[in-house]
């Protein structure tokens, strides 16, 4: 049975907007990670951000140990070749780890293979966490052969600041799973919550959903600007970041996925046609220099 004590290596995968702020967390706990994504250049910049991020907290004193003693544990691994296939590398560190939190782009298919997969090459016992926004967590499990194991471990953005975790039970997971997962997110330094029913979005997210969804038609009808509405969501509803900030902040294709996903399982909401034609015109936010805004170094946050 897994147990906290057990877990001294961990495998992220999916190294953009998500997967290097929980490596990050990973290793600043003292765990030695992997982090592995499709994408080479995709890890080395999310590696550099790790960097960036953990010479703040060195600043304001918030470390234990120095940024390259902390950097020393986390090994990158490219883990598609060309051809789409799964690495040896990847292979070797998927049985090298005690735990696997995946935060690929949110598609039940894409999921699903990579469970699949982590699940015919891993050690007995280890648990398999989806960072999932919105797809039902016994949906991913069904891929395995071990469902009980499989957990959402459901983040937010940006991980290394934001508190909340949502530790989501799946139809078949078990008890012990979500236990050592919760105390798993503690020691990250998290405020996690169990979240029992395994509905699509889960909490947060289908509120976020339909204040996303209602600022979207305002603008699309034309009814207000998109900066209007920001304005307004920001500086009368004394939010931090106007919901079209938000959306360009985490990415539109995230959106996009996560409305969808909940929609086709029952969610009632009319969707705003505006997030899929910017999915389709790839504007995806600040990860890709434009989405609401525009941004003049993609990747990087300036506010509107
Ligand atoms: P992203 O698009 O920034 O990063 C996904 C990464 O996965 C990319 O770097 C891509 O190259 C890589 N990738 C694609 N297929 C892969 C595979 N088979 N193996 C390894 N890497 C692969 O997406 P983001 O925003 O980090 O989202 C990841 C997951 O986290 C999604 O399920 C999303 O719903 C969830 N999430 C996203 C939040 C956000 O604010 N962006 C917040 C909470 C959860």
């Amino acid at each position: 049975m897994p147990s906290p004590d057990k877990i001294k290596t961990i495998l992220v995968i999916g190294a953009g907007t998500m997967g290097h702020g929980i490596a990050e967390l990973a290793a600043v706990a003292g765990y030695k990670v992997f982090l592995a994504d499709i994408n080479n250049d995709i890890i080395k910049n999310g590696l550099e951000k790790i960097k960036w991020s953990l010479s703040k907290l060195s600043e304001k004193g918030s470390l234990k140990e120095s940024v390259d003693s902390i950097m020393s544990r986390i090994v990158p691994v490219v883990n598609t070749d060309p051809q789409g296939n799964f690495t040896k590398e990847f292979e070797n560190a998927i049985k090298e780890s005690d735990m696997f939190i995946e935060a690929i782009p949110e598609r039940l298919d894409l999921k699903q293979a990579l469970f699949k997969f982590i699940d015919k090459n891993r050690k007995q016992d280890t648990i398999m966490a989806t960072n999932t926004s919105s797809l039902p967590i016994t949906e991913i499990a069904s891929a395995t052969s071990s469902p009980e194991l499989v957990v959402g471990m459901h983040f937010f953005n940006p991980p290394p600041l934001m508190p909340l975790v949502e530790i989501i039970k799946g139809e078949k997971t078990s008890d012990n799973t979500v236990s050592v997962t919760y105390q798993i997110a503690k020691n990250f330094g998290k405020q996690p919550v169990i979240v029992k029913k395994d509905v699509p979005g889960f909490i947060a997210n289908r509120v976020l959903a339909r204040f996303l969804n209602t600022a979207c038609w305002l603008a699309y009808k034309g009814l207000y600007s998109i900066l209007e509405i920001d304005s307004a969501v920001r500086y009368s509803l004394n939010f931090p970041m106007g919901a079209f900030e938000l959306a360009d902040y985490s990415g539109i294709d995230v959106f996009y996925f996560v409305n969808k996903a909940m929609t086709e399982r029952g969610f009632k909401m009319t969707h705003c046609p505006l997030f899929e034609q910017k999915f389709n015109s790839k504007e995806l936010g600040m990860k890709s220099g434009k989405g609401f805004y525009e941004y003049p170094k993609p990747g990087a946050y300036v506010r509107p």
